[in-house]
């Protein structure tokens, strides 16, 4: 065990959660207890360092090998269509990718349906398999205004409680995946480490099923 293990985490309330399973799994990093603004966190001890970036952002750094794991949403890994390996679901982050509308809405299939997302990808993936003509709105967030305000029939989103869809007067028309965080790895750490990284990945199952 010489070389260090890379974790990009994805900063937030699943980072944090994420962090608590790989720290039961024997990943401690004291640092991270405290983390202030700092954003590369080391342990000498263990020969572990985890970076701190932004969610969406957790599978770049993985494919590119800046990082040899990473914590990401599946929302996110589909809509990347990042070059990784898939190792663990972590049952974390659970919600579910859905088309939601407004209550009164009905499908014209005599024209273009017009759905604001932040997961164009994953939309066009969702209407492409069903044949239906779409003009996909990209929006960076915020996305349950779209069709309130006129500039779409439908989102495509991220529903986790519901609360949000429920306090704009939407609901759920299908749901297209169900969503929670996985453990990702580069390709090429995945051989070098491979021993290390086995052994993370059976001690994270471990500790999910305690
Ligand atoms: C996400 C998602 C929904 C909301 C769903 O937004 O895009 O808006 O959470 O959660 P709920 O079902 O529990 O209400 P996020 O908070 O990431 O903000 P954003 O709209 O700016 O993307």
């Amino acid at each position: 065990m010489d070389e260090y293990l890379d974790i990009a985490l994805p900063k937030g309330r699943l980072g944090d959660s994420a962090y608590a399973l790989l720290k039961k799994a024997g990943l401690e990093c004291p640092e991270l207890d405290d983390p202030g603004r700092k954003l590369i966190f080391t342990n000498a001890g263990n020969k572990v360092r985890y970076f701190w970036v932004k969610p969406s952002d957790v599978a770049i750094y993985v494919e590119r090998g800046a990082a040899d794991l990473g914590i990401v949403g599946k929302d996110i890994l589909n809509e990347s269509r990042s070059d990784v390996y898939e190792l663990l679901d972590l049952g974390i982050g659970k919600c579910r990718m859905c088309v939601a509308a407004p209550k009164a809405f009905k499908d014209d299939l005599r024209g273009t349906l017009r759905v604001a997302t932040k997961f164009s990808r994953c939309a066009r993936d969702w209407y492409g398999a069903k044949g239906r003509d779409i003009d996909i709105i990209h929006l960076n967030g915020s996305v349950e205004i779209a069709p309130i305000l006129g500039l779409s029939d439908v989102i495509v989103d991220i529903v986790e409680t519901g609360t949000t869809l429920r306090e704009n007067g939407l609901v759920v028309v299908e749901e297209i995946f169900p969503i929670s965080a996985r453990l990702i790895a580069n390709k090429a750490s995945y051989k070098f480490k491979e021993q290390r990284t086995r052994e993370l990945v059976e001690r994270l199952s471990q500790v999910l099923g305690e």
